[in-house]
């Protein structure tokens, strides 16, 4: 609509004005990714969000996405603003692992590596030895479990279990989960799958072990996109947030995607995953917060020493 066209100029001139750029994730609202990428900004999966901020000069970095994707940028770039639609905006991992009681667990077992999903608080990551996203997690893990180190695993279980089978390494797991993908429902997939016998089957590994065990391609974000991409097949059954799809359509235009089916019947898009708190950043917020610079992302500076060192470790690796 014309209001929406005027509203993405404005935000447009005010980036260029505060020599500002979106950093935003493949889960966010397609307006949003397609502002990212036509102002210099970017779209991504955690890490190459995480990577771009430490590569632009801009002096403002605007994440659009969840906190922790906000808080990782200003661990990185302390000399830059960060700034967030709406602070609010978490994720059930980063809930469900409060720094305190981490801490504790961690002074229980101190002969473990500590790795934490990149989806936690600041605090958290302070106590950790090495910060993973979901893109990098294996092969840290095959690292660690190589040189015969044991591993403290945190927050989410799933993704934690499935490396675990894989690497055969020695994890001990927190209890968290992602709400998102726990709503994937296995019987209903595999319904789904026998609808469509060619297609290849999506998995986002914070998904529970029933799904995963269905997988033609386990991945991060990223990962996932490329498979539409490379993979021969025509259909592609996908388990992840629907925001997904913006990107998947676009590099793919010609192959078929259909949501994997969450709660309830069904495929049909009303049942598709969507994160509530990346569903947050809307190009309104977006506007007000360029306008007022209120939603800033401000971190302790004894806490940010410590946490800077577990994610630069995790980039130096991924290099
Ligand atoms: P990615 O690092 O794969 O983009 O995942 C982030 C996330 O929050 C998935 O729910
Ligand atoms: Fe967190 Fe799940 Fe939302 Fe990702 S989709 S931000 S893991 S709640």
């Amino acid at each position: 609509t014309d209001e929406k066209t005027a509203l993405k100029q404005r935000i447009t001139a005010l980036l260029t004005e505060q020599r500002a750029v979106l950093v935003a994730h493949y889960y966010t609202d397609d307006d949003l990714q397609e502002l990212a990428e036509n102002t210099g900004g970017i779209v991504a999966d955690s890490l190459e969000m995480a990577r771009f901020g430490t590569q632009t000069d801009a002096a403002t970095l605007v994440v659009c996405g969840v906190r922790f994707m906000g808080e990782t940028a200003k661990i990185l770039n302390p000399e830059k603003r960060v700034l967030m639609p709406d602070l609010a905006a978490t994720c059930s991992l980063d809930e469900g692992c409060p720094a305190a009681e981490f801490s504790a667990f961690c002074d229980q077992h101190p002969e473990r590596q500590v790795v934490v999903y990149a989806n936690t608080s600041a605090a958290v990551k302070a106590r950790a030895d090495w910060v993973v996203t979901s893109s990098i997690a294996l092969p840290i893990i095959k690292h660690l479990a190589a040189k015969g180190d044991k591993v403290l695993w945190a927050p989410d279980r799933h993704l934690g279990r499935y490396i675990q089978q894989v690497t055969g390494a020695d994890m001990l797991l927190w209890n968290g989960a992602c709400v998102v993908h726990e709503e994937f429902k296995s019987v209903a997939l595999e319904r789904l799958r026998r609808l469509h016998p060619d297609a290849a089957v999506l998995v986002h590994p914070e998904s529970p072990a029933e799904i995963v065990a269905q997988a033609t391609v386990v991945g991060s974000t990223t990962q996932l996109i490329k498979a539409v991409v490379e993979l021969p097949q025509r259909e592609f059954i996908v388990a992840t947030d629907a925001g997904i799809f913006w990107k998947m359509r676009q590099l793919a235009p010609n192959k078929t995607l259909l949501p994997a089916p969450t709660a309830g019947e069904g495929a049909t898009c009303e049942s598709c995953a969507h994160c509530p708190w990346m569903a947050m950043n809307a190009l309104q917020n977006l506007e007000r917060v360029l306008l007022n610079g209120n939603q800033e992302i401000l971190i302790d500076e004894t806490i940010r020493r410590r946490a800077v060192v577990p994610i630069q470790r995790m980039l130096e690796f991924a290099r």
